[in-house]
């Protein structure tokens, strides 16, 4: 028999004594005092140090627990209807567009690609290259303001003699921040967005050019476009099927982003970068999401980022930790996945495992691999700068 239990039953038995036998008066008293005894001072000691303790993890995991625990109170949503597709180089044009059911055009149709610029200089760079014998017209939107309000160099108009190779085709916008403190990010990002609208007319969008509304990291592949650009009767929008990586292309994560959309411009189209029609077309490109070369980026992406909320710890924004996670393929958030089945959140916990694929990649990346070694398989160090 355990010390403890052996104590318990001690202090049992003298609450026993003091109960039982006690002057009449006094009686009331002492059964109250016995009712706290009965709770032994161990069990108030614990009650004392979990309560605490309980409180200070709601607080360090709280949003660990509620994303846990989301399965329960939201379901998913709506699921898409993913539509087959197919490319080989050596196959026509003709009957790739035959075998996504639609007709081939006599010419192709005009491409805008039109972005919001942040900081991501080399995902543009490998996306412009990417695009760029589809691609009409390059419309890029920057902002000394970012989503969260914080003032931001003009970091394209700094770099802009990089990006010589499409200067014929750019059109770029500059827009004043509103620096309204505290505001929801999804305001300014709304507003940036109908600035990105006015730009596209001033690029000269007709009615039925294709226009790519995305992320700047969220690259469609070259094929795909030139699909959509050849082939008549595609659906009026449709989103793309990106593989989501992680850091670089080391870390595969799964198939599912799927923000990115393209349009047959209409009049009345708005930029947008939510879900906007139920139709996505397969395995059309790549979402390389925080795909940095320094660290420094990272921390500035950290603190512009619409989900700000996220950083709730100065050291998340610690070089050494920062350069950690990439290398283990955690989380820089320390989040659950964002998920809503516990099957999918449990299958994902844990780090990224390691992709040794560089094949299917962007074409520019393979070609000046070794400006861009940090973005392939086995080359997770970054420079600090
Ligand atoms: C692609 O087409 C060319 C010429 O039409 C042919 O010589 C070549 O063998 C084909 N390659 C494959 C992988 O089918
Ligand atoms: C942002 O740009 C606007 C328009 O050029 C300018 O008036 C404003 O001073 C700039 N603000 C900062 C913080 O750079
Ligand atoms: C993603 O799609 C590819 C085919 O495009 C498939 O081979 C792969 O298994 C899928 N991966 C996941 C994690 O769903």
């Amino acid at each position: 028999m355990s010390d403890g239990y052996y104590s318990s039953k001690k202090t049992d038995d003298i609450c026993e004594d003091v109960c039982g036998q006690g002057p009449r008066a006094a009686l009331n008293m002492s059964r109250l005092r016995c009712i706290f005894n009965g709770f032994d001072l161990k069990t108030s000691i614990f009650i004392l140090v979990l309560i605490p303790t309980c409180v200070f993890g709601i607080y360090l995991h709280g949003q660990k627990i509620s994303y846990f625990l989301r399965p329960l109170w939201e379901s998913p949503p709506r699921p898409f209807h993913e539509i087959p597709h197919y490319y080989h180089e050596n196959m026509s044009m003709e009957s790739l567009c035959r075998l996504h059911g639609w007709g081939i055009r006599e010419s192709p149709r005009r491409v805008y690609d039109a972005v919001l610029f942040s900081n991501e200089v080399d995902i543009l760079t490998i996306r412009w290259n990417e695009l760029y014998p589809y691609v009409t017209q390059f419309v890029l939107l920057e902002s000394n303001s970012t989503f969260t309000g914080l003032p931001k160099p003009l970091i394209f108009s700094g770099n802009r003699d990089k990006f010589k190779f499409i200067e014929p085709r750019l059109t770029y916008g500059m827009l004043g921040g509103r620096f309204h403190r505290g505001e929801n990010p999804f305001v300014e990002e709304a507003y940036q967005r109908v600035a990105l609208d006015q730009l596209l007319r001033i690029a000269g969008i007709e009615e039925d050019d294709l226009l790519i509304m995305s992320d700047v990291d969220e690259i469609p592949s070259a094929h795909t476009i030139n699909l959509l650009r050849w082939c008549d009767d595609i659906p009026p929008v449709l989103h793309l099927q990106l593989k989501n990586y992680l850091y670089s292309f080391e870390f595969f994560l799964d198939n599912k982003s799927w923000r990115a959309s393209v349009h047959r411009y209409k009049s009345k189209t708005k930029y947008a970068h939510y879900r906007q029609t139920d139709i996505l077309l397969s395995d059309a490109g790549w979402h390389c999401s925080f795909c940095f070369r320094r660290i420094s980026e990272f921390i500035f992406k950290m603190k512009a980022y619409s989900h700000y909320d996220r950083v709730r710890f100065s050291h998340y924004l610690d070089p050494k930790r920062i350069q950690e996670v990439i290398c283990k393929g955690a989380d820089l958030f320390d989040m659950l996945p964002e998920e809503y089945t516990f099957k999918d959140i449990i299958g994902k916990l844990g780090p990224i495992p390691r992709s040794y694929s560089g094949v299917h990649l962007p074409a520019f990346l393979l070609n000046n691999a070794d400006s861009y070694r940090y973005l392939l398989p086995g080359n997770c160090r970054r420079e600090s700068g």
